[in-house]
Protein backbone atom coordinates (compact mmCIF):
# COMPACT_ATOMS: atom_id res chain seq x y z
CA UNK A 1 0.00 0.00 0.00
CA UNK A 2 1.45 3.49 -0.79
CA UNK A 3 1.17 6.29 2.00
CA UNK A 4 -0.39 9.13 1.02
CA UNK A 5 1.05 12.65 0.96
CA UNK A 6 -2.56 14.17 1.69
CA UNK A 7 -2.92 16.12 5.02
CA UNK A 8 -5.57 15.43 7.47
CA UNK A 9 -8.17 17.40 6.13
CA UNK A 10 -7.69 16.39 2.40
CA UNK A 11 -8.77 12.65 3.23
CA UNK A 12 -12.66 11.55 3.52
CA UNK A 13 -12.98 9.41 6.40
CA UNK A 14 -10.99 9.45 9.31
CA UNK A 15 -11.31 6.92 12.13
CA UNK A 16 -10.39 8.58 15.15
CA UNK A 17 -9.22 5.53 17.72
CA UNK A 18 -6.72 5.06 20.99
CA UNK A 19 -6.77 3.86 24.05
CA UNK A 20 -9.60 4.38 26.66
CA UNK A 21 -10.04 8.30 27.65
CA UNK A 22 -7.27 9.37 26.05
CA UNK A 23 -8.97 12.35 24.26
CA UNK A 24 -10.64 10.29 21.35
CA UNK A 25 -14.08 12.35 21.24
CA UNK A 26 -12.47 15.48 22.54
CA UNK A 27 -10.50 15.12 19.23
CA UNK A 28 -12.84 13.89 16.87
CA UNK A 29 -14.85 16.40 17.50
CA UNK A 30 -12.14 19.09 17.27
CA UNK A 31 -11.30 17.43 13.72
CA UNK A 32 -15.21 17.70 12.86
CA UNK A 33 -15.35 21.47 14.25
CA UNK A 34 -11.88 22.72 12.23
CA UNK A 35 -12.85 21.06 8.96
CA UNK A 36 -16.60 23.01 8.98
CA UNK A 37 -14.98 26.36 9.47
CA UNK A 38 -12.42 25.68 6.91
CA UNK A 39 -15.80 24.74 4.88
CA UNK A 40 -15.66 21.28 4.16
CA UNK A 41 -18.96 19.64 4.61
CA UNK A 42 -18.78 17.47 7.54
CA UNK A 43 -19.92 14.66 9.33
CA UNK A 44 -18.68 13.69 12.58
CA UNK A 45 -20.29 10.43 14.11
CA UNK A 46 -19.98 8.82 17.22
CA UNK A 47 -19.57 4.91 17.48
CA UNK A 48 -20.14 4.21 21.01
CA UNK A 49 -23.80 3.81 22.05
CA UNK A 50 -22.83 5.62 25.40
CA UNK A 51 -20.93 8.23 24.06
CA UNK A 52 -20.71 12.03 25.14
CA UNK A 53 -19.61 13.65 21.89
CA UNK A 54 -22.72 15.38 21.73
CA UNK A 55 -21.17 17.34 24.80
CA UNK A 56 -18.30 17.98 22.83
CA UNK A 57 -20.39 20.07 20.27
CA UNK A 58 -22.57 21.35 22.59
CA UNK A 59 -26.02 19.51 21.09
CA UNK A 60 -28.73 17.52 23.11
CA UNK A 61 -28.43 13.54 22.43
CA UNK A 62 -27.09 12.32 18.78
CA UNK A 63 -29.28 10.00 17.40
CA UNK A 64 -29.15 7.91 13.44
CA UNK A 65 -30.26 11.06 11.74
CA UNK A 66 -27.69 13.21 11.60
CA UNK A 67 -28.33 16.76 12.81
CA UNK A 68 -26.78 19.91 12.47
CA UNK A 69 -24.64 21.49 14.66
CA UNK A 70 -23.13 24.64 13.22
CA UNK A 71 -22.51 25.85 9.29
CA UNK A 72 -21.17 22.41 7.69
CA UNK A 73 -21.53 20.74 10.94
CA UNK A 74 -23.30 17.79 10.99
CA UNK A 75 -23.05 14.98 14.04
CA UNK A 76 -25.01 11.29 14.24
CA UNK A 77 -24.76 8.23 16.17
CA UNK A 78 -24.65 4.84 14.68
CA UNK A 79 -27.19 2.32 15.30
CA UNK A 80 -26.91 -0.48 13.49
CA UNK A 81 -29.90 -1.68 13.33
CA UNK A 82 -31.36 1.73 11.46
CA UNK A 83 -28.43 1.22 9.12
CA UNK A 84 -29.52 -2.41 8.37
CA UNK A 85 -33.18 -0.85 7.37
CA UNK A 86 -31.65 1.73 5.31
CA UNK A 87 -29.13 -0.53 3.84
CA UNK A 88 -32.37 -2.68 2.86
CA UNK A 89 -34.42 0.17 1.92
CA UNK A 90 -31.61 1.59 -0.48
CA UNK A 91 -30.60 -2.15 -2.03
CA UNK A 92 -33.20 -4.01 -1.79
CA UNK A 93 -35.83 -1.30 -2.52
CA UNK A 94 -38.13 -2.78 -0.04
CA UNK A 95 -40.96 -0.30 0.75
CA UNK A 96 -42.16 0.39 4.27
CA UNK A 97 -39.10 -1.85 5.93
CA UNK A 98 -40.01 -0.22 9.33
CA UNK A 99 -43.23 -1.90 8.75
CA UNK A 100 -41.46 -5.48 9.04
CA UNK A 101 -41.31 -5.63 12.63
CA UNK A 102 -39.34 -9.09 12.79
CA UNK A 103 -36.38 -7.19 11.04
CA UNK A 104 -35.50 -6.31 14.40
CA UNK A 105 -35.64 -9.49 15.91
CA UNK A 106 -33.91 -11.24 13.25
CA UNK A 107 -31.44 -9.07 13.38
CA UNK A 108 -30.51 -9.01 16.79
CA UNK A 109 -30.60 -13.08 16.18
CA UNK A 110 -28.06 -12.87 13.29
CA UNK A 111 -25.81 -10.03 14.64
CA UNK A 112 -25.38 -11.89 17.85
CA UNK A 113 -24.46 -14.95 15.78
CA UNK A 114 -22.31 -13.81 13.21
CA UNK A 115 -19.11 -11.65 14.30
CA UNK A 116 -18.22 -8.49 11.93
CA UNK A 117 -22.19 -8.12 11.37
CA UNK A 118 -22.84 -4.95 13.36
CA UNK A 119 -19.12 -3.87 12.03
CA UNK A 120 -19.80 -4.04 8.44
CA UNK A 121 -23.30 -1.91 9.61
CA UNK A 122 -21.29 0.72 10.89
CA UNK A 123 -18.65 0.94 8.63
CA UNK A 124 -20.81 0.30 5.58
CA UNK A 125 -22.97 3.36 6.60
CA UNK A 126 -20.04 5.87 6.87
CA UNK A 127 -18.66 4.65 3.63
CA UNK A 128 -21.21 4.91 2.20
CA UNK A 129 -22.02 8.52 3.15
CA UNK A 130 -18.26 9.26 1.49
CA UNK A 131 -18.90 7.05 -1.62
CA UNK A 132 -21.86 9.55 -2.24
CA UNK A 133 -20.20 12.36 -1.68
CA UNK A 134 -22.88 13.33 1.22
CA UNK A 135 -20.28 15.03 2.88
CA UNK A 136 -16.35 15.78 2.19
CA UNK A 137 -15.27 14.45 5.50
CA UNK A 138 -16.42 12.05 7.63
CA UNK A 139 -14.88 11.88 10.76
CA UNK A 140 -15.57 8.82 13.23
CA UNK A 141 -15.51 8.98 16.96
CA UNK A 142 -14.15 5.03 16.44
CA UNK A 143 -14.10 2.40 19.01
CA UNK A 144 -11.10 1.95 21.54
CA UNK A 145 -7.59 0.49 20.70
CA UNK A 146 -8.88 -3.33 21.62
CA UNK A 147 -11.62 -3.14 19.32
CA UNK A 148 -11.18 -0.59 16.25
CA UNK A 149 -9.12 -3.49 14.49
CA UNK A 150 -12.74 -5.70 14.06
CA UNK A 151 -14.51 -2.79 12.59
CA UNK A 152 -11.64 -1.64 10.32
CA UNK A 153 -11.63 -4.79 9.40
CA UNK A 154 -14.78 -6.36 9.22
CA UNK A 155 -15.22 -6.06 5.24
CA UNK A 156 -12.13 -8.52 4.35
CA UNK A 157 -13.38 -10.84 7.08
CA UNK A 158 -16.74 -10.98 5.29
CA UNK A 159 -15.42 -10.82 1.98
CA UNK A 160 -13.23 -14.11 3.17
CA UNK A 161 -16.54 -15.84 4.05
CA UNK A 162 -18.73 -14.75 1.58
CA UNK A 163 -17.19 -15.49 -1.89
CA UNK A 164 -20.32 -14.65 -4.04
CA UNK A 165 -23.10 -12.24 -4.52
CA UNK A 166 -24.51 -9.14 -3.36
CA UNK A 167 -23.14 -8.79 0.06
CA UNK A 168 -19.39 -9.70 -1.83
CA UNK A 169 -20.30 -6.98 -4.18
CA UNK A 170 -20.99 -4.64 -1.18
CA UNK A 171 -17.54 -5.13 0.17
CA UNK A 172 -15.94 -4.71 -2.76
CA UNK A 173 -16.05 -1.59 -2.82
CA UNK A 174 -15.72 -0.26 0.96
CA UNK A 175 -12.47 -2.46 1.17
CA UNK A 176 -11.30 -0.02 -1.96
CA UNK A 177 -12.53 3.25 -0.31
CA UNK A 178 -10.72 1.72 3.28
CA UNK A 179 -7.95 0.68 1.55
CA UNK A 180 -7.20 4.25 -0.14
CA UNK A 181 -4.99 5.94 1.61
CA UNK A 182 -5.71 9.51 -0.26
CA UNK A 183 -9.98 8.72 1.13
CA UNK A 184 -8.96 6.98 4.13
CA UNK A 185 -6.94 7.24 7.65
CA UNK A 186 -6.81 6.27 10.94
CA UNK A 187 -6.17 8.97 13.95
CA UNK A 188 -4.15 7.65 16.92
CA UNK A 189 -5.21 10.19 20.23
CA UNK A 190 -2.24 9.05 22.86
CA UNK A 191 -1.27 11.26 26.00
CA UNK A 192 2.35 11.23 26.88
CA UNK A 193 2.42 8.35 29.26
CA UNK A 194 3.99 4.73 29.13
CA UNK A 195 1.01 3.14 28.80
CA UNK A 196 -0.91 5.07 25.94
CA UNK A 197 2.61 5.30 24.22
CA UNK A 198 2.76 1.55 24.41
CA UNK A 199 -0.38 1.04 23.57
CA UNK A 200 -0.30 3.40 20.24
CA UNK A 201 3.22 1.70 18.78
CA UNK A 202 1.17 -1.84 19.11
CA UNK A 203 -1.89 -0.25 17.23
CA UNK A 204 0.05 1.06 14.73
CA UNK A 205 1.87 -2.05 14.17
CA UNK A 206 -1.31 -4.03 13.84
CA UNK A 207 -2.72 -2.01 11.87
CA UNK A 208 0.22 -2.44 9.22
CA UNK A 209 0.04 -5.99 10.16
CA UNK A 210 -3.69 -7.01 9.82
CA UNK A 211 -5.09 -3.80 8.04
CA UNK A 212 -4.14 -2.10 4.41
CA UNK A 213 -5.79 1.06 6.28
CA UNK A 214 -3.45 4.13 6.47
CA UNK A 215 -2.44 5.73 9.74
CA UNK A 216 -3.08 10.05 8.78
CA UNK A 217 -1.50 11.10 12.10
CA UNK A 218 -0.78 10.39 15.60
CA UNK A 219 -2.04 13.40 18.35
CA UNK A 220 -0.11 13.88 21.62
CA UNK A 221 -3.38 15.02 23.62
CA UNK A 222 -2.87 17.10 26.84
CA UNK A 223 1.08 17.72 26.49
CA UNK A 224 1.98 19.85 29.68
CA UNK A 225 3.34 23.50 28.47
CA UNK A 226 6.52 24.73 28.48
CA UNK A 227 6.34 27.19 31.23
CA UNK A 228 10.05 28.75 31.02
CA UNK A 229 11.99 29.69 28.20
CA UNK A 230 15.69 29.45 28.48
CA UNK A 231 16.15 32.97 30.10
CA UNK A 232 13.27 32.31 32.20
CA UNK A 233 14.75 29.44 33.59
CA UNK A 234 18.39 30.98 33.93
CA UNK A 235 16.23 33.48 36.09
CA UNK A 236 14.01 30.97 38.04
CA UNK A 237 17.62 28.82 38.95
CA UNK A 238 19.02 31.23 40.38
CA UNK A 239 15.62 32.20 41.81
CA UNK A 240 15.43 28.82 44.15
CA UNK A 241 19.16 28.88 44.92
CA UNK A 242 19.33 29.20 48.57
CA UNK A 243 20.74 32.84 48.12
CA UNK A 244 18.27 33.84 45.71
CA UNK A 245 15.33 32.23 47.84
CA UNK A 246 16.90 34.14 51.18
CA UNK A 247 16.85 37.30 49.09
CA UNK A 248 13.46 37.21 48.26
CA UNK A 249 12.20 35.33 51.24
CA UNK A 250 13.50 38.34 53.25
CA UNK A 251 11.38 40.26 50.97
CA UNK A 252 8.26 38.72 50.62
CA UNK A 253 8.28 36.13 53.53
CA UNK A 254 8.26 32.26 53.81
CA UNK A 255 5.47 32.04 51.33
CA UNK A 256 7.98 31.81 48.46
CA UNK A 257 9.25 28.40 48.97
CA UNK A 258 5.64 27.28 47.93
CA UNK A 259 5.50 29.85 44.95
CA UNK A 260 8.95 28.17 43.65
CA UNK A 261 7.79 24.62 44.85
CA UNK A 262 4.62 25.01 42.95
CA UNK A 263 6.62 26.57 39.46
CA UNK A 264 8.83 24.04 40.24
CA UNK A 265 6.71 21.06 40.33
CA UNK A 266 5.08 22.17 36.62
CA UNK A 267 8.68 21.76 35.30
CA UNK A 268 9.32 18.23 36.50
CA UNK A 269 6.06 17.35 35.54
CA UNK A 270 6.55 18.03 32.11
CA UNK A 271 9.71 17.11 31.98
CA UNK A 272 8.62 13.22 33.31
CA UNK A 273 6.82 13.29 30.14
CA UNK A 274 9.56 14.08 27.67
CA UNK A 275 10.74 10.05 27.67
CA UNK A 276 7.63 8.96 26.06
CA UNK A 277 6.94 11.49 23.68
CA UNK A 278 10.75 10.09 22.39
CA UNK A 279 10.04 7.00 22.91
CA UNK A 280 6.73 7.43 20.40
CA UNK A 281 8.45 9.60 18.11
CA UNK A 282 11.75 6.93 17.43
CA UNK A 283 8.98 4.13 17.16
CA UNK A 284 7.21 6.26 14.70
CA UNK A 285 9.81 7.21 12.79
CA UNK A 286 9.18 9.68 9.94
CA UNK A 287 6.42 8.12 8.63
CA UNK A 288 3.30 9.26 10.57
CA UNK A 289 2.74 13.23 11.34
CA UNK A 290 2.64 13.83 14.75
CA UNK A 291 0.30 16.52 16.11
CA UNK A 292 0.79 17.96 19.47
CA UNK A 293 -2.36 19.52 21.81
CA UNK A 294 -2.02 21.11 24.75
CA UNK A 295 -3.29 20.34 28.12
CA UNK A 296 -6.51 22.58 28.81
CA UNK A 297 -6.90 23.45 32.19
CA UNK A 298 -10.72 24.69 31.83
CA UNK A 299 -13.06 23.94 34.18
CA UNK A 300 -15.72 22.68 32.09
CA UNK A 301 -15.26 21.07 28.73
CA UNK A 302 -17.77 21.44 26.08
CA UNK A 303 -17.57 23.27 22.83
CA UNK A 304 -14.92 26.15 24.67
CA UNK A 305 -12.22 23.43 24.92
CA UNK A 306 -13.41 21.84 20.92
CA UNK A 307 -12.50 25.46 19.65
CA UNK A 308 -9.56 25.76 21.30
CA UNK A 309 -8.52 22.33 20.33
CA UNK A 310 -9.28 23.27 16.65
CA UNK A 311 -7.44 25.93 16.83
CA UNK A 312 -4.70 23.95 18.58
CA UNK A 313 -5.10 21.60 15.60
CA UNK A 314 -5.25 24.17 12.86
CA UNK A 315 -1.76 25.90 13.96
CA UNK A 316 -0.43 22.43 14.28
CA UNK A 317 -1.09 21.39 10.59
CA UNK A 318 0.59 24.95 9.73
CA UNK A 319 -2.10 25.98 7.19
N1 LIG B 1 -6.34 18.43 25.94
C1 LIG B 1 -7.04 18.16 27.04
N2 LIG B 1 -6.77 18.79 28.20
C2 LIG B 1 -7.45 18.52 29.33
N3 LIG B 1 -8.46 17.63 29.40
C3 LIG B 1 -8.79 16.95 28.27
C4 LIG B 1 -8.10 17.18 27.04
N4 LIG B 1 -8.65 16.38 26.09
C5 LIG B 1 -9.63 15.69 26.71
N5 LIG B 1 -9.73 16.03 28.00
C6 LIG B 1 -10.69 15.50 28.99
O1 LIG B 1 -10.38 14.16 29.25
C7 LIG B 1 -11.58 13.39 29.42
C8 LIG B 1 -11.62 12.26 28.40
O2 LIG B 1 -11.72 12.83 27.09
P1 LIG B 1 -12.59 12.11 25.96
O3 LIG B 1 -13.96 11.81 26.43
O4 LIG B 1 -12.44 12.91 24.72
O5 LIG B 1 -11.73 10.76 25.86
P2 LIG B 1 -12.12 9.42 25.10
O6 LIG B 1 -10.83 8.84 24.65
O7 LIG B 1 -13.15 9.67 24.08
O8 LIG B 1 -12.71 8.56 26.29
P3 LIG B 1 -13.54 7.18 26.16
O9 LIG B 1 -12.50 6.12 25.94
O10 LIG B 1 -14.21 7.10 27.48
O11 LIG B 1 -14.47 7.33 25.00
C9 LIG B 1 -12.74 14.37 29.24
O12 LIG B 1 -13.13 14.84 30.49
C10 LIG B 1 -12.11 15.50 28.44
O13 LIG B 1 -12.77 16.71 28.64
MG1 LIG C 1 -15.01 8.84 23.81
Amino acid sequence: MSRSTLGLLERRLLFVTGKGGVGKTSVAAAIGWLAAARGLRTLVCEVDAKGNLADFLGVGPLQFDPVEVRPNLAAMAMDTEASLREYLRLNLRVPLVARLGPVARTFDFVASAAPGVKEILTVGKLAYEVRERNYDLVVVDAPATGHVIGQLASPVAINDLVKVGLVRSQTDWMIELLTDADVTGVVVVTIPEEMPTTETLELIDRLHDETDIDVASVVVNRVLPEIFSRPESVVFDRLRSAEGLAVVRSELGPAVDEVVDGADLAVRLRRSRVPHLTRLREGLGDDVPLLYLPFLFHRSHGVRATSVLADAISDELGH
